[in-house]
């Protein structure tokens, strides 16, 4: 299917940030997006880049009142010699599939929505910022369109990608975050949709983390939906804990999302030949080995996130402080292994990157 694109006058283009420096997550998108529509029985249809803007949506659209929404999140880097870069763009595309699939939305076609995100960065290639932690944001998402009240799968959506120039999605940049271990409200059950891509698991982590802040936290530690006891994921990162020399993560057991930054740090350590396991681990554990000293590090992975250093965990009223609140030394160099490949500054030995010009 061919992508039209109708582009913006160049006299009505947006003025782009001036400072990188001060870039921060998700507040200035670009001058245009990707569209493309579907019907029940005609498949997907009329792909376009057009100016970036709002929609017109029924107030009657599925989506709005019974959640069929999915989305995902990657990124464009521009390295020093002006080459534009994806890192494994391929996953995120089976993600998506794998997302609609569970919320009952159709797939949209892998070379489709890779020619779109590729001609989409080219067209806002000017957009890409240049400072070493800042990209160009992507945004694919999909929503039922169909106007329709009865609770059933729509016959029609919407799909889009927009972009935007992004730096550090915390505030704290590389400086390591505070959480919070959430032991009343959870995230998501096996069984549920929590390995979706899914507005609707975001919606659920809103009121946790909204008081965790409020207690000064950066950020929501999830436990398991049963029994509260094993460590799942933080919303926005999947988390991995190092201790007595081993890296623990949990395994993908159905509420956990497949984390694609979480894949290439476990790919990465166990080519360093470091111990890696994917495994069930309780909190009483984690906290355990915090007051031993076996606690080494423990830090996030995410698209938006990249590595994010965990300094302090507090359990039921109990502050423990990791590495010494700084940055660990395998945060550290897994942060400067992946944002390296990404920018094409190190050698990509499993193939993850993916030039666009
Ligand atoms: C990402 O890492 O891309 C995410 O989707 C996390 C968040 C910004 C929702």
């Amino acid at each position: 299917m061919e992508i039209t694109i109708q582009k913006v006058a160049p006299d009505k283009l947006k003025k782009k940030p001036s400072d990188e420096s001060n870039l921060a997550f998700g507040d200035i998108f670009t001058d245009h997006m990707f569209f493309v529509d579907y019907k029940t029985g005609k498949g997907w249809y009329n792909p376009r880049i057009v100016p970036y803007g709002c929609f017109s949506v029924d107030p009657a659209a599925m989506a709005i009142h019974y959640g069929q929404e999915i989305f995902e999140g990657l990124k464009a880097y521009k390295a020093d010699d002006g080459s534009i870069y994806l890192f494994r763009p391929e996953e995120n595309i089976k993600r998506f599939n794998r997302s609609a699939t569970r919320i009952c939305m159709p797939e949209l076609d892998s070379s489709l929505f890779m020619d779109a995100i590729k001609k989409l960065i080219l067209v806002e290639q000017d957009w890409i910022p240049k400072n070493q932690g800042t990209s160009l944001y992507i945004r694919p998402a999909m929503f039922a369109s169909e106007p329709h009240l009865g609770v059933r799968p729509a016959k029609e959506y919407i799909a889009f990608i927009i972009v935007c120039p992004v730096g550090a999605y915390y505030k704290e940049g590389l400086s390591p975050i505070k959480i919070y271990v959430e032991d009343k409200y959870v995230r998501a059950s096996v069984g549920g949709i929590g390995e979706a891509k899914t507005a609707g698991n975001y919606a659920a982590s809103l009121l946790a983390a909204e008081e965790a802040k409020a207690k000064g936290f950066t950020q929501v530690l999830w436990l398991d939906a049963s029994q509260r006891k094993y460590i799942e994921e933080v919303g926005t990162m999947n988390m991995f804990f190092v201790i007595d020399n081993e890296i623990i993560t949990a395994p993908l057991a159905g509420s956990v999302l497949h984390g694609i930054t979480r894949d290439s740090a476990i790919q990465l350590v166990k080519r360093w030949g470091m111990k890696v396991a994917e495994k069930a681990i309780s909190i009483d554990d984690v906290i355990a080995a915090a007051r031993s000293g076996r606690l080494t590090e423990a830090f996030g992975t995410g698209t938006a996130a990249v590595i994010s250093p965990v300094g302090q965990i507090t359990y039921r009223n109990e502050d423990h402080i990791v590495a010494g609140g700084k940055m660990g030394q395998l945060s550290q160099r897994l942060y400067d292994e992946i944002v390296g490949i990404q920018y094409g500054k190190k050698a990509d030995p499993f193939g993850w990157r993916v030039k666009v010009n």
